[in-house]
């Protein structure tokens, strides 16, 4: 291959590492809001919000779309510059003989591709705890609440008042924005009684058997739960705190690749001018800083509610 075919598809990758880059950035800026709901809203609503919202994130064809160019942003992003840093690694006796620093890239592409490894190594196990359970292993149960209500069943024959019980009703969250009744149990005697099946996310009607409603996935309880919390319901993870802390460092690392990325991706793809190359810099470092710190203090909150 001769030398100028070296140097483009050296410069093809640095492009490629910029645009995907540049891309997993707004996917960050999209995550980390519909995450912030976690901790900015409460209670059912909060629950509520969060399990349509991702609903919403998995089912709607334009986010579906976004969601694959994501998957193959990470696996260029990251193989790529691994590529690139062994490249560098393998040339730097090269420039050392040359002695360039100010073109000798291979110290801060070393530490990028360090860093880069460990944030691949969350994301993996990040997409294991929560997106692997909702959009393939689909083990993620429906989304239910639990009422219990004094219900007139009743009047007493000789004085006519009111004859109640309470019964404690059971409905799931649908794809329409309703609440459908799934079940009814008497609280003292603790029968139960079906009135809806469920099979997969599909809702059916235990007497008919005719199709009644789509359920929402609950993959609110699911990250409350994986951060130690269970006023939603479900079991709270008992290395709560150690998911806690592994979230934190790994916020702290994406923090180091950004302060470097943002900078280098403009400079990659000939964005820089002398005259915004202060702005693009402070808007870089800025970024770094505020998106990292926000998705840290998530798993922390939600851990010191619980
Ligand atoms: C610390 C706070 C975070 C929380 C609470 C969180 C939560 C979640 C949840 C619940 C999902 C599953 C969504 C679904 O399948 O519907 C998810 C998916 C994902 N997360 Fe995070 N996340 C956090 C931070 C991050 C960070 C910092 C990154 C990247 C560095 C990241 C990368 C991803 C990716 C790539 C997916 C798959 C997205 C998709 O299928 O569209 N997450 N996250």
């Amino acid at each position: 291959m001769s030398k100028s075919g070296i140097f483009t598809s050296s410069l093809a990758k640095k492009y490629w590492m910029a645009l995907t880059g540049l891309f997993l950035i707004t996917f960050l800026v999209g995550h980390l809001l519909g995450n912030m709901q976690l901790i900015t809203k409460t209670g059912e609503e909060g629950r509520r919000a969060f399990n349509e919202y991702a609903y919403f994130m998995g089912h709607n064809i334009f986010i579906k779309i976004l969601a694959y160019v994501t998957y193959f942003s990470i696996l260029a992003h990251a193989c790529i510059g691994l590529y690139l840093a062994v490249q560098n690694k393998k040339a730097r006796p090269k420039n050392y003989a040359y002695n360039r620093p100010g073109t000798n890239s291979s110290t801060p592409s070393r530490y990028m591709a360090i860093l880069g490894t460990i944030i691949l190594v969350f994301i993996v196990t990040h997409m294991a705890n929560f997106w692997w359970k909702q959009k393939v292993a689909e083990t993620v149960p429906l989304h239910y609440v639990e009422n219990t209500t004094d219900m007139q069943i009743g009047q007493d024959p000789m004085t006519g008042a009111p004859v109640t019980r309470k019964i404690t009703i059971k409905s799931a969250l649908t794809t329409n924005g309703n609440y459908l009744e799934v079940a009814a149990k008497d609280v003292e005697s603790g029968n139960s009684q079906e009135l809806v099946k469920t099979q997969d996310t599909e809702l059916i009607d235990m007497n008919t058997n005719l199709h009644k409603a789509e359920g929402v996935r609950d993959l609110h309880t699911v990250v409350m739960n994986f951060f130690g919390h269970t006023e939603q319901g479900g079991k709270a993870n008992d290395l709560a705190l150690v998911a806690v802390i592994l979230y934190v460092i790994s916020m702290f690392v994406l923090m180091f690749h950004l302060w470097h990325g943002f900078g280098s991706a403009f400079q990659s793809l000939g964005l820089n001018h002398r005259k915004y190359n202060g702005l693009i810099r402070f808007v870089g470092q800025a970024f770094a800083i505020v998106v990292p710190f926000l998705f840290a203090i998530i798993p922390v909150v939600i851990y010191l509610r619980r």
